[in-house]
């Protein structure tokens, strides 16, 4: 059977995996998910999604008679033609992408020989198809193809941002294997770039870097608006409706966060220093976004003092809403801060549960709502913009406190409402005095 025919198979049922194994069973697609984590095969065979995605499970239930969950290599090479490689690529001491789960991939596919696409997802740096090739080749196989195909989407946004992706980028060594990938897809509507593998690649690690510079840029903006009375939402409105500046990705905050930025960011400095290229402008983002977690803590120290036994309540921990994901999280470093300089930090998030993780919040108090955070504090400080923290009701937030300071970290709050109950305010890069016009018009432009 031709491999365009059979089941797809994906490689690794993390995130990008699983969402990309769903959305094309979605799309009618028999598919073959393989993962070396039985236990997380098994709970997906009894309908357990291991991650929080927003439409993931309806999706999947949706689907379910497409989708077949094995740890078998064999049954993954027997069923399909189309691999899609999916596992990850953490960053290694250097700072280069770690590659080898995806090695190990070729070797067991390569090993089983067959007339195979391995169509790469993991974002992997410039020059990995041509090793993957040489490695096919060194092994003595042939038949097995190589594909690009880059995964854009967002945690929170991931199945929408499959479904309907502002583009489809494919690279490959022939004709005939970026038709397959292409087919695969055929149910978008959607812009497609064909090109070659180093390209595809590249253009994964530039947008990703492009992103993680926009927003490094604007919290810098938002630094210097502090200094001159300037408010940085009102700038990124401004500067948004440029249309060859865009938007999206102009919120200052207390820096990016995730499984994706700071690594590939990371990465690509890294691919960029091995082959004798110094890329200045990366160092200063990376240096930046380090900075402007810190920043808070200097912030506060301001409004309240000496933070030696001063009670610090966080409100919310993930690395943006919408996910459980901590990873990167700024969460991480602020707490960690705060205890350093002597404070009681307790903390809330809606998908932090107390006693997890206390290997990323030792001696940090979780508790399970925001008002408990709140009780007898000092000051609060908002990380993470869940939904949940713009309904508080900052009066009775206040009969719980015992300071009076609202930092919040991603200018999410509504500043006349939090001042209004009696509260300082700082925002990041944002004029306290001007609050009312200011935020609104923020506020409709959030996008
Ligand atoms: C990011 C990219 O947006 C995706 O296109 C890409 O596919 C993904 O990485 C990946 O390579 O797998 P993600 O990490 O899920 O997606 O999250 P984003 O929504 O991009 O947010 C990243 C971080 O930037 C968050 O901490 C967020 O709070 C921060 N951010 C985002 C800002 O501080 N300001 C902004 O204006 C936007």
């Amino acid at each position: 059977m031709p491999a365009e025919q059979r089941p797809v198979g994906v490689i690794g049922v993390g995130y990008v995996g699983l969402v990309t194994a769903i959305c094309l069973a979605h799309l009618g697609h028999r598919v073959v998910c393989l993962d070396v984590d039985e236990v997380k095969i098994d709970g997906l065979r009894q309908g357990r999604i291991p991650i929080y995605e927003p439409g993931l499970d309806e999706l999947m239930a949706g689907a379910r008679e497409r989708l077949v969950f094995t740890i078998s290599y064999d049954e993954l090479c027997d069923r399909c033609g189309v691999l899609f490689v999916a596992v990850d690529t953490p960053p290694s001491p250097s700072g280069d992408a770690d590659l080898s789960r995806v090695e190990r991939v070729v070797r067991e596919v390569g090993r089983r020989g067959g007339d195979h696409l391995l169509v790469m997802k993991s974002t992997v740096p410039v020059g990995t198809g041509d090793r993957v090739m040489a490695e096919l080749e060194a092994l003595g196989v042939t038949g097995i193809g190589y594909a690009s195909n880059p995964e854009f989407l967002r945690e929170g946004a991931a199945v929408d941002d499959v479904l309907r992706p502002d583009r489809l980028v494919i690279g490959a060594y022939d004709e005939r294997a970026g038709d397959a990938v292409e087919a695969l897809w055929s149910g978008l509507e959607t812009e497609v770039v064909r090109t070659t593998v180093p390209t595809a690649e590249m253009i994964k690690y530039a947008s990703n870097a492009f992103l993680a510079t926009k927003i490094s840029f604007i919290n810098e903006i938002a630094n210097v608006c502090e200094h001159v009375g300037a408010d940085v939402r009102t700038v990124a409105v401004g500067m948004g409706l440029d249309h060859r500046i865009g938007p999206s990705f102009l919120q200052a905050g207390i820096g990016y966060g995730g499984s994706c930025f700071p690594k590939d960011v990371q990465a690509l400095k890294q691919l960029a220093g091995n082959s004798g290229y110094h890329f200045q402008l990366l160092n200063a983002v990376i240096e930046v976004n380090h900075l402007q977690k810190r920043r808070v803590v200097a912030k506060l120290q301001e409004r309240v003092g000496r933070l030696r036994a001063k009670r610090i309540a966080l409100l919310g921990l993930t690395f943006k809403p919408n996910t459980d994901d901590l990873r990167e999280a700024a969460s991480i470093v602020l707490a960690s801060r705060l205890r350093a300089e002597g404070a009681k930090v307790t903390a809330y998030d809606p998908m932090v549960p107390p006693g997890s993780r206390p290997d990323l919040f030792p001696g940090v108090t979780l508790v399970t709502a925001a008002l408990d955070a709140v009780e007898g504090a000092d000051a609060v400080i908002l990380v993470t913009e869940w939904p949940e923290f713009g309904l508080l009701d900052w009066s009775v937030v206040r009969d719980r406190m015992r300071g009076r300071h609202v930092i919040d970290g991603r200018n999410y709050l509504d500043a006349a409402a939090v001042t209004a109950a009696g509260f300082s305010y700082d925002g990041i890069g944002t004029v306290t005095d001007t609050l009312g016009d200011e935020t609104s018009l923020a506020a409709g432009e959030r996008s």
